[in-house]
């Protein structure tokens, strides 16, 4: 007779199992908002559908989706969607652009076991999104691309794929291709059902039949109104090329995050993205093992509740102090109530107060599994990276790796006679993660670093409501920051175009102030080697 214990981690392995919890990356504009609320709607979690519009409005931490909530007048709060769609329970995490990019944006990557990609079609590959790709590429999980846009007139499909094959550096392989694009799309050529997707059947003569089957050769079989058009002709020349020329398809490819499967559509017309859901559902990944830093694999079904902090959302009303820290559930179950251990100073704490975020209402969450994200609400108990997990045995997951800061400011108490605060503030506000800072190599001047302006804004606003230290800021503008090897320093290297500085672990580093005097920096010190964080 089997014990309840098994019966127990039977379930629990069958819940996580049925996780999928991703990221949507992209570059502002694409249709990442869009495309999260034509998710939402297949999931049930909202009800009607309508264009999100402009986000112009606000000035910091206005996520997309706090202006979805806004326009629809439902609750969808800004980091973490739920929603079950085909058996599976699936949680976005947001990755704020805009004005609200930051660290946070790059430190949620850490959190999702895969990533869409939303490119617009009439653009290709932006710069947002390349950065935010390399994160996902270093940690080697699955990346899916949504071409979108494709009511619109764009760029020739080819030269689409060509261009991200080349600038990301990975492997694609086109699911579906269309045929046509703007006024003249007629539909997709889903490859991968081997099937026609038909844009707008009601508008077209094909009785609104939405999916035309295709036989084993591919091809339609008898006579069809779409063998008439030259689109379809096209597109069907376009795909043999692919077949013959392209990347064969791979399942464990796409896997290891080698070969990106790419969905063309439209989401603002929501024309293929039911086709993505569907596959994405198929082919993402349930939660896997994170690597604790003696190197074990903490799997997921392990019964043992553990996780860590990748983000700290500060409440931006001064009346509340409250603060709401992001947990990824490595392993294990959440009971509300649980006591754990937070594994930076060893303190036992009871985990009462925590919420999930559901697209309908906030909810207490009684209950969440290993790849479920909850908010646990904080008063200043947890930092970034922090490691809390139940039970004895010490668990300490690997540290958030840190990004190459690339905006900077000179920074000093507005008041010489609060240094106290000031000082104070900044150590506490770096090691938690909210900026970077440095100091000049040979003097205490402080220079803080950030990937996105909202950093310096709010690294601003707590300064001076939590630390009553007002300060002036002077903007360095952007600087490409490359760290060196002290002992082949030679304080002689350092110009008004390459500012030497020191991290706040003393290692020194230069402050390029564009790829021009860096290029001149490696012409002219050919033997040294400069590095990046990532
Ligand atoms: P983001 O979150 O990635 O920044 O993009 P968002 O979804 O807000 O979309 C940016 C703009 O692109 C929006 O227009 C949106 O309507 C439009 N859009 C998104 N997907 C598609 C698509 O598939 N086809 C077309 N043609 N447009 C799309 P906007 O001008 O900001 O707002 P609106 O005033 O037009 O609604």
């Amino acid at each position: 007779m089997k014990q309840p214990i098994d019966n127990h981690s039977t379930k629990l392995k069958k819940e996580v199992d049925t996780r999928r919890t991703f990221a949507i990356i992209s570059h502002p504009d694409a249709g990442k908002t869009t495309i999260t609320e034509q998710l939402l709607l297949f999931g049930g979690a909202i009800r009607q559908a309508g264009t999100v519009k402009g986000k112009k409005s606000g000035k910091f931490a206005k996520s997309d989706w706090m202006e979805i909530e806004k326009q629809r007048g439902i609750s969808v709060t800004s980091s973490v969607l739920q929603f079950d769609y085909s058996g599976k329970r699936i949680n976005i995490l947001d990755t704020p652009g805009h004005k609200d990019f930051s660290e946070d944006t790059y430190r949620t990557l850490m959190a999702v076991d895969s990533a869409v990609m939303v490119v617009d079609s009439s653009k290709g590959i932006e710069e947002q999104t390349k950065k935010l790709f390399q994160v996902c590429r270093m940690r080697g999980i699955p990346i899916f691309t949504f071409m979108n846009k494709l009511d619109r007139d764009g760029r020739d499909p080819l030269d689409l794929i060509a261009e991200l094959e080349e600038v990301l550096e990975i492997d694609a392989y086109p699911m579906n291709w269309p045929m046509g694009m703007g006024k003249g799309l007629m539909g997709l050529y889903d490859v991968y059902n081997n099937r026609i997707e038909v844009h707008r059947p009601e508008e077209n003569s094909l009785d609104g039949e939405r999916f035309v089957p295709l036989n084993e050769d591919g091809e339609i079989e008898g006579d069809h109104p779409i063998k008439q058009s030259s689109v379809y002709e096209q597109a069907m020349e376009e795909a043999l090329l692919l077949k013959e020329a392209g990347n064969e398809f791979s399942r464990e490819a796409i896997a290891a995050g080698e070969l990106t499967p790419v969905f063309f559509g439209s989401a603002l017309t929501n024309f293929g993205v039911q086709t993505f859901l569907e596959a994405f559902v198929d082919f993402a990944p349930a939660p896997s093992a994170h690597k604790s830093v003696e190197g074990e694999d903490i799997e997921p079904h392990n019964e043992t509740f553990s996780g860590f902090i990748f983000k700290i959302q500060a409440n931006m009303n001064p009346a509340h102090r409250d603060r709401i820290a992001f947990l990824r559930i490595c392993s294990g179950e959440f009971d509300r109530g649980i006591d754990v251990t937070l594994a930076r100073t060893g303190k036992s704490i009871r985990l009462s107060n925590s919420t999930q975020f559901m697209a309908e209402e906030r909810e207490t969450v009684q209950k969440a599994v290993a790849g479920d994200i909850i908010g646990l609400y904080d008063t200043g108990t947890f930092q970034i990276g922090d490691t809390i997990h139940e039970g004895k045995n010490e668990i300490q997951f690997e540290p958030l790796p840190q990004f190459t800061p690339e905006m900077f400011m000179r920074v000093e108490a507005k008041n010489v006679m609060k240094q106290k605060s000031f000082h104070k503030g900044i150590q506490q506000l770096v090691q938690e993660g909210t900026i970077q800072m440095y100091k000049g190599y040979h003097t205490e001047d402080y220079i803080i670093g950030a990937v996105g302006q909202l950093q310096f804004e709010v690294f601003q606003y707590r300064m001076l409501n939590e630390y009553n230290s007002e300060i002036n800021m002077t903007p360095m503008g952007n600087r490409i920051a490359r760290w060196i090897d002290p002992d082949v320093l030679d304080i002689n290297m350092a110009s008004s175009r390459n500012l030497l500085v020191r991290d706040r672990f003393d290692n020194p580093l230069f402050l390029f102030e564009n790829e021009f005097a860096l290029r001149w920096f490696n012409d002219k010190y050919p033997d040294v080697e400069l590095q990046t964080l990532l």
